[in-house]
């Protein structure tokens, strides 16, 4: 019997899904600046989930479009395919193949007490919903699992996915032998939670109605510019850091933190006694450089399909080595009869 491959250096694994036509700064912050920080102690694995984004109701051209700037994207914020392997999950088969195994082991009760699954359709109810949606969560599983991962760097809506991927394993190690790395959910933690611009009590989201409050990252300077002129801002004139008292001023000044790297105090006591004006004004100069820069070297891997098709098929052959590796292990222990 085959044993379970180990990396020599501990491996975290992360994808973000293709669902917007652009990611944003705070996908930015809260994700993708960890991803990047990882790459240096980690053997990274980063993908775009494209089998994820089709649960939902969606257009093939858009996917397919969405799919080459979410991976330009991913470029430009420096996640290098040299050092991890950066790829598109719908190019590595196993994934679904692992999934299946997976939902044999999984609890149809277990998979409903997925909250984001109750959240997203608690609106239009579980009629509406489709079993792809339902059997995200264990996706997802397969994902981490295919490639023995270690960490996985997800936000704090994503801790219960990573639980259910820690059972799952645990189960098949226990049922069937020793097959799979147990992951750990590594909670980017919210130094730069990001909210948006026009409703700071509410995440800076892709998917929200109104990209008004959203600083896309593939928006121009001037767009950038005035996004950020129109935060909705808090009553009151003092610039000062409440996140209760006054969300508005300070999603601001978290953003004028992340982007500079000084300290929120250092900010504001250069602020002391200005207008939210100024702080505005400044800070959108600040975002208009940051996401022009990003958008130009956005537009530059976009602008060779051929180049970006050859760095995305390098990385599915290197996350193919890995995840086949786990696959056939799987099999074999699963009792499938070995191809002859
Ligand atoms: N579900 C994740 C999200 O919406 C994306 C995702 C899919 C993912 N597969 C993953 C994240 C595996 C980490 C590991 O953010």
């Amino acid at each position: 019997m085959s044993s379970v491959p180990t990396p020599a250096r501990p491996r975290a694994l992360s994808g973000a899904q293709p669902t917007a036509d652009s990611y944003h700064l705070g996908n930015y912050f809260g994700a993708f600046k960890q991803w990047v920080a990882l790459q240096e102690d980690f053997d990274a694995f980063y993908f775009i989930p494209d089998l994820h984004a089709i649960t939902v109701e969606y257009d093939p051209a858009l996917l397919r479009e969405r799919t080459y700037v979410a991976a330009a994207q991913l470029l430009a914020a420096g996640v290098d395919p040299e050092r991890s392997t950066l790829f598109v999950q719908s190019h590595v088969p196993e994934h679904a193949q692992l999934a299946w195994v997976l939902n044999g082991i999984t609890g149809f009760g277990e998979a409903g007490r997925m909250t984001q699954f109750k959240d997203k359709t608690a609106k239009k109810g579980t009629e509406a919903a489709s079993v792809g949606l339902f059997t995200y969560p264990i996706l997802m599983a397969a994902d981490i699992l295919v490639y023995q991962a270690d960490k996985v760097p997800v936000g704090e809506d994503q801790r219960q996915h990573v639980e259910l991927t820690r059972n799952l394993a645990q189960r098949f190690n226990h049922r069937f032998g020793e097959t799979f790395t147990v992951p750990e959910a590594h909670i980017v933690k919210a130094t730069a939670k990001i909210y948006d611009l026009q409703e700071p009590t509410a995440k800076m989201s892709g998917s929200n109605a109104s990209h008004a409050g959203v600083v896309d990252l593939n928006d121009s300077r001037k767009q950038v510019a005035k996004k950020i002129r129109s935060a909705v801002t808090d009553s009151g004139t003092e610039i000062a850091f409440d996140p209760v008292e006054k969300p508005g001023i300070s999603n601001l000044l978290t953003i004028y933190a992340a982007l500079t790297g000084r300290t929120i105090d250092s900010i504001v006591e250069e602020y002391a006694g200005q207008q939210y004006g100024h702080l505005k004004v400044a800070l959108g100069d600040l975002v208009a450089d940051f996401v022009g820069d990003f958008g130009d070297r956005t537009r530059e891997l976009l602008g060779d399909r051929g180049e970006l098709d050859r760095i995305l098929a390098a990385g599915a052959e290197k996350a193919r080595a890995v995840a086949s590796t786990t696959l056939d292990l799987v099999y074999e222990r699963s009792g499938f009869v070995k191809r002859g």
